[in-house]
């Protein structure tokens, strides 16, 4: 008998650069030449039908003036396309097109096209660069940062999947007027989730502004857009692989993402998160974590945001909490949540536990008050 020590052990750094602006599309192309992904001179464009027109296309065009290879990979915008079909279908495509590993993916458009694109990058050739230009205030405020990348199944969203970290992230906030407001508020479910969970002032902050959210004002955009930024950074950097910290970031997100799904996605991501911010809060509540004002707070807040506040009648109750435990959160076949510790704050158990056992009849009692 033989026994080889494969010793592998390797000190990795997968730091990279955050760049908030405006129409950073040259600044990008800039960044190429300067070697912001070292020799490589092949790049594929990912984007989806709406984002193609409105912005990729132009970075296509910046690379091809600069004498890169390029071509650009559309498919159908929306969370239906979030699958193992469409990351094959950009996979064949890329294929075919002559891409082997000497290529980088530079993903242009929302959470959508960043989780995949993220995902093709990981698995692609083992593993090629990509970068991240995103064009929606969800993206900027999470998808787009932290490594997540994943496609949804029909039993739930987001459950296959890798990390992988992008070499660098563009949030080019003037592309958020092209926006429409339904998407504007869905991108401030994850901004006040990261208010709930950090900080109060950012909480009011984000209360007194949001006329001038939704008017795109550069100032209070830059501002929200960092301090999401911040907060996601300094949870992502203790803890990428979300073995502990890393779980309140999915606070709303137990609820949220089961409703999303039995919704069949006519909830957007940040709609569907916006209910399940209420559940946790609800739940916050009974365990007496949260008060009466903390709930009406957040209300407050979701309905200024023009985001739901209660499940919609067309969702069906059981099916919704028999999805629960498609959470990646369940651990020996129990529903853990995320709670709030008041607004800004979560609750820390056992020293160092983001989530806590709930049975079922306690969840079940919430929802069916919602
Ligand atoms: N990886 C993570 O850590 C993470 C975190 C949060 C959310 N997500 C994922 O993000 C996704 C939701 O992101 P999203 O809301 O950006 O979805 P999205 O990519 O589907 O974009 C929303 C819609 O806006 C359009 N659009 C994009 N940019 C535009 C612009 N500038 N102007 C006009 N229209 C534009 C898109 O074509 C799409 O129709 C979900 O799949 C969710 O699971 C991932």
């Amino acid at each position: 008998m033989s026994i080889f020590n494969v010793g592998l052990k390797k000190v990795v750094d997968d730091s990279y650069e955050i760049e908030i602006g405006y129409e950073l599309e040259r600044k990008l192309i800039d960044d190429l030449r300067a070697g912001l992904v070292g020799t490589i001179k092949k790049f594929v464009v990912v984007t989806d039908s709406i984002v193609k027109e409105l912005y990729a296309d132009r970075i296509y065009d910046l690379l091809l003036q600069n004498d890169y290879q390029s071509d650009i990979i559309v498919f159908p915008a929306g969370e239906k396309s979030k699958t193992r079909q469409t990351k094959e279908f950009i996979e064949d495509a890329m294929l075919e097109k002559g891409y082997r590993r000497d290529c980088c993916i530079i993903a242009v458009g929302g959470g959508v096209v960043t989780d995949i694109a993220g995902f093709v990058a990981g698995t692609f050739g083992r593993g090629i660069p990509f970068i991240n230009y995103a064009t929606t205030l969800l993206a900027a405020a999470d998808a787009s940062i932290g490594g997540k990348t994943a496609v949804d199944t029909p039993l739930a969203t987001n459950l296959i999947g890798l990390f992988h970290q992008p070499k660098k992230v563009y949030i080019d906030i003037s592309t958020w007027k092209t926006l429409e407001k339904r998407q504007i508020s869905s991108g401030l479910a994850e901004t006040i989730k990261h208010a709930c969970i950090s900080s109060r002032e950012f909480f009011d902050y984000l209360l007194a502004n949001m006329d001038a959210i939704f008017e795109i004002n550069d100032e209070i955009c830059q501002n929200i857009a960092q301090e999401n930024c911040k907060v996601k950074y300094q949870v992502v950097t203790k803890d990428e692989r979300e073995s502990g910290l890393r779980e309140i970031l999915n606070l709303g997100h137990t609820v949220g993402r089961a409703i999303e799904t039995v919704s069949e996605y006519q909830l957007l991501h940040g709609e569907a998160l916006a209910i399940g911010l209420v559940a946790e809060v609800k739940l916050s509540k009974k365990l007496g974590y949260c008060t009466d004002e903390d709930e009406a707070l957040l209300i407050k807040i979701l309905d200024r945001a023009n985001l739901p506040v209660a499940i919609p009648s067309y969702i069906d109750r059981e099916a919704l909490i028999k999805k629960l435990y498609t959470d990646k959160k369940v651990k020996n076949g129990e529903l853990r949540f995320v709670l709030q510790n008041g607004i800004g704050d979560v609750m820390v158990f056992d020293g160092d536990q983001y989530a806590k056992t709930i049975p079922e009849n306690m969840a079940r009692e919430i929802i069916m008050s919602m």
